[in-house]
Protein backbone atom coordinates (compact mmCIF):
# COMPACT_ATOMS: atom_id res chain seq x y z
CA UNK A 1 0.00 0.00 0.00
CA UNK A 2 1.64 3.46 -0.80
CA UNK A 3 1.54 5.64 2.01
CA UNK A 4 -0.58 9.11 1.67
CA UNK A 5 1.30 12.01 0.48
CA UNK A 6 -0.20 14.04 3.66
CA UNK A 7 -1.00 13.05 7.28
CA UNK A 8 -3.38 14.31 10.10
CA UNK A 9 -2.97 13.74 13.01
CA UNK A 10 -4.14 15.24 16.67
CA UNK A 11 -2.62 16.25 19.78
CA UNK A 12 -5.60 17.54 21.73
CA UNK A 13 -6.81 20.28 19.77
CA UNK A 14 -3.84 20.78 18.13
CA UNK A 15 -3.70 19.06 14.01
CA UNK A 16 -0.52 17.98 12.77
CA UNK A 17 -0.82 17.91 9.02
CA UNK A 18 2.37 16.57 7.71
CA UNK A 19 3.45 16.91 4.06
CA UNK A 20 4.67 13.29 3.56
CA UNK A 21 6.91 12.85 0.62
CA UNK A 22 10.25 12.29 2.70
CA UNK A 23 12.30 11.01 -0.01
CA UNK A 24 11.47 13.93 -2.59
CA UNK A 25 12.10 15.85 0.33
CA UNK A 26 8.23 16.41 0.28
CA UNK A 27 7.99 18.47 -3.03
CA UNK A 28 4.50 19.77 -4.51
CA UNK A 29 2.96 17.77 -7.05
CA UNK A 30 -0.57 18.41 -8.06
CA UNK A 31 -1.68 15.38 -5.41
CA UNK A 32 0.39 16.56 -2.75
CA UNK A 33 -1.62 20.56 -3.62
CA UNK A 34 -4.81 18.70 -3.73
CA UNK A 35 -4.31 16.58 -0.40
CA UNK A 36 -3.36 19.48 1.84
CA UNK A 37 -6.31 21.60 0.48
CA UNK A 38 -8.47 18.62 1.71
CA UNK A 39 -6.49 18.66 5.03
CA UNK A 40 -6.90 22.10 5.50
CA UNK A 41 -10.55 21.85 4.58
CA UNK A 42 -11.23 18.79 7.15
CA UNK A 43 -9.37 21.15 9.83
CA UNK A 44 -11.47 24.25 9.07
CA UNK A 45 -14.61 22.12 9.41
CA UNK A 46 -13.44 20.39 12.53
CA UNK A 47 -14.68 22.17 15.63
CA UNK A 48 -12.64 20.37 17.90
CA UNK A 49 -9.43 21.70 15.97
CA UNK A 50 -8.50 24.85 17.77
CA UNK A 51 -4.83 25.53 16.19
CA UNK A 52 -3.15 23.91 12.75
CA UNK A 53 0.78 22.96 13.08
CA UNK A 54 1.98 22.22 9.55
CA UNK A 55 5.37 20.28 8.38
CA UNK A 56 7.20 18.10 6.48
CA UNK A 57 8.20 14.55 6.85
CA UNK A 58 11.77 13.27 7.66
CA UNK A 59 14.68 15.14 8.77
CA UNK A 60 15.87 17.04 6.25
CA UNK A 61 13.26 18.95 4.19
CA UNK A 62 10.19 21.41 5.75
CA UNK A 63 9.54 21.41 1.44
CA UNK A 64 12.14 21.95 -1.18
CA UNK A 65 9.36 23.08 -3.68
CA UNK A 66 7.16 22.44 -6.54
CA UNK A 67 7.86 19.40 -7.94
CA UNK A 68 10.72 19.65 -10.07
CA UNK A 69 10.27 16.61 -12.42
CA UNK A 70 6.53 16.92 -12.60
CA UNK A 71 6.73 20.70 -13.74
CA UNK A 72 9.11 19.88 -16.17
CA UNK A 73 6.78 18.74 -19.26
CA UNK A 74 4.26 21.15 -18.89
CA UNK A 75 2.86 23.07 -21.30
CA UNK A 76 2.01 26.94 -20.43
CA UNK A 77 -1.21 26.78 -20.02
CA UNK A 78 -0.67 23.93 -17.22
CA UNK A 79 1.84 25.55 -15.99
CA UNK A 80 -0.62 28.31 -14.70
CA UNK A 81 -3.52 25.79 -13.61
CA UNK A 82 -0.45 24.38 -11.50
CA UNK A 83 0.28 28.03 -10.03
CA UNK A 84 -3.37 28.70 -9.73
CA UNK A 85 -4.04 25.33 -7.69
CA UNK A 86 -1.09 26.02 -5.26
CA UNK A 87 -2.00 29.23 -5.36
CA UNK A 88 -6.04 28.59 -4.20
CA UNK A 89 -5.10 26.40 -1.84
CA UNK A 90 -2.06 28.52 -0.08
CA UNK A 91 -5.06 30.98 0.40
CA UNK A 92 -7.46 28.87 1.88
CA UNK A 93 -4.53 28.24 4.32
CA UNK A 94 -3.72 31.83 4.43
CA UNK A 95 -7.61 32.81 5.43
CA UNK A 96 -8.21 29.90 7.84
CA UNK A 97 -10.34 30.96 10.57
CA UNK A 98 -7.71 29.34 13.13
CA UNK A 99 -4.54 29.91 13.65
CA UNK A 100 -1.64 27.66 11.55
CA UNK A 101 1.72 27.37 12.79
CA UNK A 102 4.96 25.95 10.17
CA UNK A 103 6.96 24.07 11.91
CA UNK A 104 9.94 24.28 9.68
CA UNK A 105 12.30 21.51 10.31
CA UNK A 106 14.34 21.89 7.27
CA UNK A 107 14.76 23.12 3.83
CA UNK A 108 11.53 25.37 2.90
CA UNK A 109 12.55 26.24 -0.67
CA UNK A 110 10.54 27.83 -3.47
CA UNK A 111 7.02 26.51 -3.20
CA UNK A 112 8.28 25.13 0.32
CA UNK A 113 8.81 28.92 1.23
CA UNK A 114 5.26 30.02 -0.35
CA UNK A 115 3.83 27.09 1.91
CA UNK A 116 5.66 28.68 4.97
CA UNK A 117 4.65 32.09 4.56
CA UNK A 118 0.54 31.40 3.67
CA UNK A 119 1.42 29.83 7.42
CA UNK A 120 0.00 32.95 10.50
CA UNK A 121 3.41 32.06 12.18
CA UNK A 122 6.69 30.50 11.32
CA UNK A 123 8.99 28.44 14.03
CA UNK A 124 12.41 27.30 12.35
CA UNK A 125 14.75 24.84 13.30
CA UNK A 126 18.38 26.05 13.46
CA UNK A 127 19.36 24.19 10.35
CA UNK A 128 16.88 25.13 8.29
CA UNK A 129 17.65 27.26 4.83
CA UNK A 130 14.94 29.13 3.38
CA UNK A 131 14.79 30.47 -0.63
CA UNK A 132 13.16 31.32 -3.56
CA UNK A 133 15.58 29.39 -5.97
CA UNK A 134 13.27 29.71 -9.07
CA UNK A 135 15.52 31.69 -10.71
CA UNK A 136 17.89 28.98 -11.04
CA UNK A 137 15.33 27.12 -13.13
CA UNK A 138 14.48 29.91 -15.29
CA UNK A 139 11.47 29.86 -13.32
CA UNK A 140 8.81 32.77 -11.60
CA UNK A 141 7.46 31.82 -8.53
CA UNK A 142 4.56 30.77 -8.71
CA UNK A 143 2.71 30.24 -5.73
CA UNK A 144 2.59 33.93 -4.37
CA UNK A 145 6.06 33.86 -3.07
CA UNK A 146 6.49 37.20 -4.99
CA UNK A 147 3.61 38.60 -3.12
CA UNK A 148 3.70 37.13 0.99
CA UNK A 149 7.84 37.84 0.49
CA UNK A 150 7.02 41.02 -0.72
CA UNK A 151 4.65 42.22 2.26
CA UNK A 152 6.62 40.13 4.89
CA UNK A 153 9.71 41.14 4.05
CA UNK A 154 9.92 43.88 2.01
CA UNK A 155 10.95 44.97 -1.49
CA UNK A 156 14.88 44.40 -1.13
CA UNK A 157 14.78 41.33 0.92
CA UNK A 158 12.11 39.94 -2.03
CA UNK A 159 14.41 41.16 -4.80
CA UNK A 160 17.61 39.84 -3.35
CA UNK A 161 16.57 36.37 -2.92
CA UNK A 162 14.28 36.01 -5.65
CA UNK A 163 16.55 37.73 -7.86
CA UNK A 164 19.88 35.83 -6.76
CA UNK A 165 17.82 32.75 -6.09
CA UNK A 166 20.22 31.93 -3.20
CA UNK A 167 19.12 29.95 0.03
CA UNK A 168 19.27 32.08 3.83
CA UNK A 169 19.98 30.07 6.61
CA UNK A 170 17.46 30.39 9.50
CA UNK A 171 19.67 33.23 11.56
CA UNK A 172 19.20 35.75 8.54
CA UNK A 173 15.73 34.74 7.60
CA UNK A 174 14.78 35.88 11.35
CA UNK A 175 16.67 38.96 11.20
CA UNK A 176 14.71 39.24 7.66
CA UNK A 177 11.10 39.07 9.27
CA UNK A 178 10.39 35.80 7.36
CA UNK A 179 10.58 33.71 10.51
CA UNK A 180 9.19 34.47 13.88
CA UNK A 181 11.56 32.26 15.79
CA UNK A 182 14.63 30.17 15.50
CA UNK A 183 15.20 27.63 17.93
CA UNK A 184 17.94 24.48 17.90
CA UNK A 185 16.32 21.65 15.92
CA UNK A 186 16.32 19.56 18.76
CA UNK A 187 13.63 21.67 20.58
CA UNK A 188 11.93 22.26 17.81
CA UNK A 189 8.83 20.53 18.36
CA UNK A 190 8.85 21.52 21.78
CA UNK A 191 9.05 24.68 21.54
CA UNK A 192 5.80 24.59 18.81
CA UNK A 193 3.58 22.44 20.25
CA UNK A 194 4.09 24.80 23.18
CA UNK A 195 2.79 28.01 21.30
CA UNK A 196 -0.09 25.77 19.61
CA UNK A 197 -1.29 24.70 23.06
CA UNK A 198 -1.06 28.70 24.01
CA UNK A 199 -3.34 29.34 20.83
CA UNK A 200 -5.32 26.41 21.40
CA UNK A 201 -6.25 27.74 24.79
CA UNK A 202 -7.16 31.38 23.63
CA UNK A 203 -10.63 32.60 22.63
CA UNK A 204 -11.48 30.89 19.21
CA UNK A 205 -13.42 33.92 17.90
CA UNK A 206 -10.97 36.34 18.74
CA UNK A 207 -8.37 34.64 17.67
CA UNK A 208 -10.74 34.80 14.30
CA UNK A 209 -11.14 38.29 14.57
CA UNK A 210 -7.68 38.77 14.57
CA UNK A 211 -6.72 37.11 11.23
CA UNK A 212 -9.83 38.43 9.89
CA UNK A 213 -8.37 42.18 10.63
CA UNK A 214 -5.12 41.18 9.50
CA UNK A 215 -6.03 39.19 6.25
CA UNK A 216 -8.35 41.70 5.19
CA UNK A 217 -8.10 44.74 6.73
CA UNK A 218 -4.27 44.75 6.45
CA UNK A 219 -4.72 45.17 2.24
CA UNK A 220 -7.23 48.18 2.99
CA UNK A 221 -6.35 52.11 3.09
CA UNK A 222 -5.72 52.93 6.82
CA UNK A 223 -9.11 54.20 7.39
CA UNK A 224 -11.10 50.87 5.92
CA UNK A 225 -8.87 48.78 7.82
CA UNK A 226 -9.42 50.63 11.10
CA UNK A 227 -13.29 50.67 10.74
CA UNK A 228 -13.00 47.09 9.91
CA UNK A 229 -10.98 46.49 13.21
CA UNK A 230 -13.67 48.10 15.00
CA UNK A 231 -16.57 46.27 13.37
CA UNK A 232 -14.40 43.09 14.65
CA UNK A 233 -13.87 44.35 18.12
CA UNK A 234 -17.54 45.02 18.20
CA UNK A 235 -18.62 41.55 17.05
CA UNK A 236 -16.53 40.00 20.17
CA UNK A 237 -18.70 41.03 22.49
CA UNK A 238 -21.50 39.07 21.15
CA UNK A 239 -19.44 36.20 22.66
CA UNK A 240 -19.55 34.21 25.69
CA UNK A 241 -15.67 34.30 25.85
CA UNK A 242 -15.62 37.87 25.98
CA UNK A 243 -17.92 38.15 29.11
CA UNK A 244 -15.73 35.13 30.57
CA UNK A 245 -12.06 36.88 29.73
CA UNK A 246 -13.03 40.34 31.37
CA UNK A 247 -14.80 38.39 34.10
CA UNK A 248 -11.72 36.54 35.30
CA UNK A 249 -9.55 39.25 35.03
CA UNK A 250 -11.64 41.11 37.66
CA UNK A 251 -12.16 37.83 39.75
CA UNK A 252 -8.32 37.12 39.31
CA UNK A 253 -8.37 33.75 38.13
CA UNK A 254 -7.47 31.59 34.76
CA UNK A 255 -10.36 32.03 32.22
CA UNK A 256 -11.59 28.71 30.46
CA UNK A 257 -12.84 30.26 26.56
CA UNK A 258 -15.28 27.86 24.95
CA UNK A 259 -15.74 29.41 21.44
CA UNK A 260 -18.90 30.82 21.65
N1 LIG B 1 11.17 18.63 -6.87
C1 LIG B 1 11.29 17.32 -7.12
N2 LIG B 1 12.18 16.52 -6.50
C2 LIG B 1 12.96 17.10 -5.55
C3 LIG B 1 12.88 18.47 -5.24
C4 LIG B 1 11.94 19.24 -5.93
N3 LIG B 1 11.76 20.53 -5.68
N4 LIG B 1 13.81 18.73 -4.27
C5 LIG B 1 14.43 17.57 -4.01
N5 LIG B 1 13.91 16.58 -4.78
C6 LIG B 1 14.30 15.16 -4.80
C7 LIG B 1 15.62 14.95 -5.51
O1 LIG B 1 15.42 14.90 -6.92
C8 LIG B 1 16.03 13.63 -4.93
O2 LIG B 1 15.29 12.60 -5.54
P1 LIG B 1 16.03 11.24 -6.05
O3 LIG B 1 16.63 10.66 -4.78
O4 LIG B 1 14.92 10.43 -6.60
O5 LIG B 1 17.05 11.68 -7.03
C9 LIG B 1 15.56 13.73 -3.48
O6 LIG B 1 14.53 14.71 -3.48
C10 LIG B 1 16.64 14.17 -2.52
O7 LIG B 1 17.17 15.41 -2.99
P2 LIG B 1 18.74 15.66 -3.19
O8 LIG B 1 18.88 16.78 -4.17
O9 LIG B 1 19.43 14.40 -3.50
O10 LIG B 1 19.13 16.14 -1.72
P3 LIG B 1 20.38 17.06 -1.32
O11 LIG B 1 20.44 17.01 0.17
O12 LIG B 1 21.56 16.74 -2.11
O13 LIG B 1 19.92 18.56 -1.75
C11 LIG B 1 18.39 20.42 -1.91
C12 LIG B 1 18.84 19.19 -1.10
C13 LIG B 1 17.11 20.95 -1.27
C14 LIG B 1 19.48 21.51 -1.87
C15 LIG B 1 18.14 20.01 -3.37
O14 LIG B 1 17.29 18.87 -3.36
C16 LIG B 1 17.48 21.07 -4.21
O15 LIG B 1 18.10 22.02 -4.61
N6 LIG B 1 16.17 20.89 -4.49
C17 LIG B 1 15.42 21.77 -5.35
C18 LIG B 1 15.07 23.07 -4.67
C19 LIG B 1 14.32 24.00 -5.60
O16 LIG B 1 14.84 24.46 -6.59
N7 LIG B 1 13.05 24.25 -5.27
C20 LIG B 1 12.22 25.14 -6.00
C21 LIG B 1 11.44 24.45 -7.04
S1 LIG B 1 10.48 25.59 -7.98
Amino acid sequence: MTEPVVLSQDRGPVRVITVNRPDKLNALDADTLDALHDAFRAAAGDEAVRVVVLTGAGPKAFVAGADIARMNALTPVQGRDFALRGQRMMRFVETLPKPVIAMVNGFALGGGLELAMCCHLRIAADTARVGQPEINLGLVPGFGGSQRLLRLAGRAATLELCLTGTAVDAARALQLGIVNRVVPAAELEAEVMALADQLASAAPLALRGILDCVNFGGECAIEEGLAYEAAQFGLVFSTDDMREGTAAFLERRKPVFHGR
